[in-house]
């Protein structure tokens, strides 16, 4: 008797070869899944970027992946003849290069699979599009495989972008279950209004999570080497990532190209917009952002890089330096047939001052900075510590690893320079730093070389194993959906809300000219003082006064003259900003000498930014600890929105100064979370807080200025209150945005012991001839009420608004 067979025996057996054979099963399905057909689709593939670094970054991902199962098709696409398309393609895929470890015969073999699964294709119309799909579909019909996925890579201009959009939303995507990825290059608009028109058009076409904005310096190595060496050296960077440590941080793209060749391009973005704006200000955010505690969540890096974004500081037209390589304006008449009178303001240079108002950041400069035609092609990011030691002994006894005198810095040597390829060095006294072993190896340097004022054997230097180039690897991120290393769309409008009211704000300025390479000397050195940056040099003109030239403040004396009866000084803006300044500084020694304390009530607007910024760096002995400071006016917006003149006071003063916080009177506006409603009667209890804290309600100097309608403080012609009557303070109309309004009313400004009007610039010009001649007539000039019963009125007039 046969034995019975052993399943037989066991009724169980069944059940798991059942569940044995369905795993199996399910496994070879999700293996198929794995295995599922890509399509990639360069669309512009006949392009420069292309030509460099595309095509070899696809052959790269063929190369990698291809024997992990999967299986591709690549389709070149541009405008051109298919016949030409054709001729060009063959050219580009004939010069791929295999990594160094590929053998020769290995080489041609697997540029050979990848020449036969590349094709190139118009498309144009919507038919070409339908006929793609159709293309895609049948193949993976015919060849029995199973649809993964597919990528777009838009290589093309962005006006490009809608009309392409709309034919892959339409007819080129994918069935259910296989992905849909769409990869663009900037620019990304122009500032923030067009960023966020073209970010809404395509997101009418696509998910977020279907697109891939490429930043190409987040696949430089160094680049993306920097959150996960905070990350693995956390241990000895806790306690110096921060303002107590960080001297300043340098964020350098230099470029010894011009803009030859690309004018069109480059006069409507120029270095701003080109590089700022995105490689740089990414950089920054990878420095600046608090870390968190998984570096490899793209989400959580997204949103401790849009927290980054919210500490900064807005920029000023001051934060900034340009410059423009000499031969420029004549390479954009030549390329755009331009006139010869034609000169272009396009920076070509920019050096920016940026400052991170957060607890880990405060008061740290960080100097971003690149430029075309310099003398050397380099790209850094290095991060100065600050020094505090002394060292007894003389340099020679000093050691390198244990000298805390020598200078301690870590840089992200993004590439070219002296090194010649990507690293990151940690000075040796420091700390000996950690990478990945896998990818990043200890070198030593070339004997002799110096780096950052220092010979490279002081530094711990590390580079990549193996070299890569940024697009090779963003496009193996694309592959593995590694969203970290692309720009979502908050990202991108939050750099751009950073950016664009610094590029407004610098339309008509005019950048130095430099001659490019070696030549520039120190022409386009630059310093920072406070938040402002200046050129370290004069500009030579300014230097030697030729016939003609324009005059210069030291030229002409301060003029002391009357105006309405009332004494008037005028000067050149800076030396009357200085003048009034000090002025204030005098009046608020005395009053703290003679009473304890001095009241300033401040007016918002324009005008008098460079007298706060005047007095915030350049007044050491201002007994701020004693000052109270009180609004003149305000306008009915949250004290945090830009327009607020409190936020004006925060952003250009209060934030440098130490005035103890129960001293700072800002206007109530903003009350029961509704602005300037009468029920909530801000104006009366301003006024109680007043009569309350000034004796008399008699501040001991009040500042106000005069619009061109003659208005001062919140108090604008014809203005129902506030002219006259017992009310200290009022709430008011103005013809302009924002409308409504809370002002000091004139009776309290005229009980003040000193009142100081400032007025600037030639805008200022007609009102400041008429007032002189008017009497008192408040209803018509406000201004002209401005009479303080004891006190002392005075002018400060600019000659521009005096002189015209
Ligand atoms: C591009 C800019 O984004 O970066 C170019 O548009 C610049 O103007 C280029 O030359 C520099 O990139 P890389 O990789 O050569 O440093």
């Amino acid at each position: 008797m046969l034995a019975e067979p052993h399943f037989n025996r066991h009724p169980g057996f069944w059940k798991m070869l059942t569940v044995a054979v369905c795993m199996a099963l399910l496994g070879c399905l999700q293996a198929q899944e794995h295995q599922g057909h890509v399509s990639i689709i360069l669309l512009g593939a006949t392009g420069d970027l292309a030509k460099k670094y595309l095509w070899q970054g696809l052959f790269q991902l063929y190369l990698d992946e291809a024997g992990k199962g999967h299986s591709f098709s690549f389709h070149g696409s541009a405008l051109t003849t298919t016949e030409k398309g054709q001729e060009f393609m063959a050219k580009v895929l004939e010069s791929l290069s295999c990594p160094k470890d590929v053998a020769l015969p290995r080489c041609a073999e697997l540029k050979d699979q990848f020449q036969q699964l590349s094709q190139y294709r118009h498309l144009k119309t919507s038919e070409d599009y339908l006929a793609l799909n159709k293309d895609i579909e049948a193949r993976v019909q015919r060849e029995g495989l199973w649809e993964a996925g597919r990528i777009f890579y838009f290589s093309v201009p962005p006006f490009a972008y809608a009309d392409i959009a709309r034919n892959i939303n339409s007819s080129c995507r994918p069935g259910p279950g296989a992905w849909l990825r769409v990869v663009l290059e900037k620019p990304f608009g122009h500032d923030l209004l067009s960023a966020q028109q073209l970010a809404t058009e395509l997101g009418s076409f696509f998910q977020e999570e279907e697109m891939y904005r490429v930043d190409h310096y987040l696949g430089k190595q160094a680049v993306a080497q920097i959150l996960p060496f905070r990350d693995q050296n956390r241990k000895f960077l806790d306690g110096l990532w921060n303002r107590h440590h960080v001297e300043r941080v340098e964020i350098i793209m230099k470029e010894t190209v011009d803009a030859e060749g690309r004018t069109s391009f480059y006069e409507k973005y120029g270095v701003i917009r080109d590089i700022l704006q995105n490689h740089l200000t990414e950089i920054l955010t990878l420095v600046a952002m608090e870390l968190p505690h998984n570096v490899s969540s793209w989400e959580a890096v997204l949103l401790h890089k849009l927290q980054a974004f919210q500490a900064l500081r807005g920029l000023q037209k001051g934060s900034a330096v340009l410059g423009q390589y000499q031969a420029y304006s004549k390479q954009v008449r030549r390329e755009l047939q331009k006139p010869d009178s034609f000169h272009s303001l396009t920076p070509t240079f920019a050096g920016i001052l940026a400052h991170m108002d957060n607890l880990r950041w405060e008061g740290v400069p960080f100097i971003l900075m690149s430029g075309k035609a310099l003398d050397e092609r380099v790209g850094y990011v290095r991060i100065l510590f600050k020094n505090r030691a002394y060292c007894a002994q003389s340099e020679k006894h000093w050691v390198t690893d244990q000298s805390q005198c020598l200078p301690c810095q870590i840089i992200f040597y993004i590439g070219h320079g002296e090194l010649g390829s990507p690293a990151v060095l940690v000075s040796r006294n420091l700390f000996r730093p950690s990478l990945p072993s896998k990818s990043w190896k200890e070198v030593e340097g070339q004997p002799g070389l110096r780096l950052f004022g220092r010979p490279l054997s002081d530094y711990y230097v590390y580079s990549p194993v193996r070299e890569q180039d940024a697009y090779s690897i963003l496009i193996s991120h694309i592959f593995h959906r590694r969203k970290g290393s692309f720009i979502t769309t908050e990202n991108l409008l939050a750099s751009w809300v950073f950016w664009t009211p610094l590029l407004d704000s610098l339309v008509h300025e005019v950048p130095r000219i430099y001659p490019g390479g070696a030549e520039n000397g120190h022409l386009l050195d630059f310093e920072f003082s406070g938040n402002q940056l200046s050129f370290s040099q004069q500009q030579l003109e300014q230097l030697v006064p030729g016939p003609g030239s324009v005059p210069k403040p030291s030229d002409f004396q301060v003029l002391r003259a009357k105006y309405r009866e009332s004494p008037l000084i005028s000067a050149w803006p800076e030396e009357l900003i200085a003048k009034l300044a000090n002025d204030i500084e005098a009046t608020a020694v005395q009053a703290v000498r003679r009473f304890g304390k001095f009241h300033l009530a401040l007016s918002g607007g324009s005008s008098p930014i460079d007298l706060f910024q005047q007095l915030a760096m350049g007044h050491y002995g201002f007994p701020w600890a004693h000052t109270h400071l009180w609004l003149v006016d305000e306008r009915c917006v949250p004290l945090w929105d830009p327009e607020s003149n409190f936020q004006g006071l925060q952003a250009h003063l209060l934030q440098h100064v130490r005035v103890p916080y129960y001293n700072i009177h800002p206007m109530p506006v903003h009350l029961h979370q509704r602005l300037c409603a009468e029920e909530d009667q801000g104006a009366q209890t301003y006024a109680e807080e007043i009569s309350a804290l000034v004796t008399n309600s008699s501040f001991d100097l009040v500042l106000l200025g005069m619009g061109p309608d003659g208005h001062t403080a919140s108090l604008f012609p014809q203005s129902p209150t506030g002219l006259d009557g017992e009310q200290l303070v009022v709430l008011t109309k103005s013809p302009f945005r924002p409308y409504d309004r809370m002002s000091l009313s004139l009776p309290l400004i005229n009980r003040a012991r000193k009142v100081a009007v400032l007025v600037m610039g030639r805008m200022k010009r007609e009102i400041t001839t008429l007032v002189s001649r008017v009497g008192y007539e408040p209803k018509k000039w406000p201004i002209s009420g401005v009479l303080p019963a004891s006190g002392q009125l005075v002018w400060y007039m600019d000659y521009e608004a005096f002189l015209g």
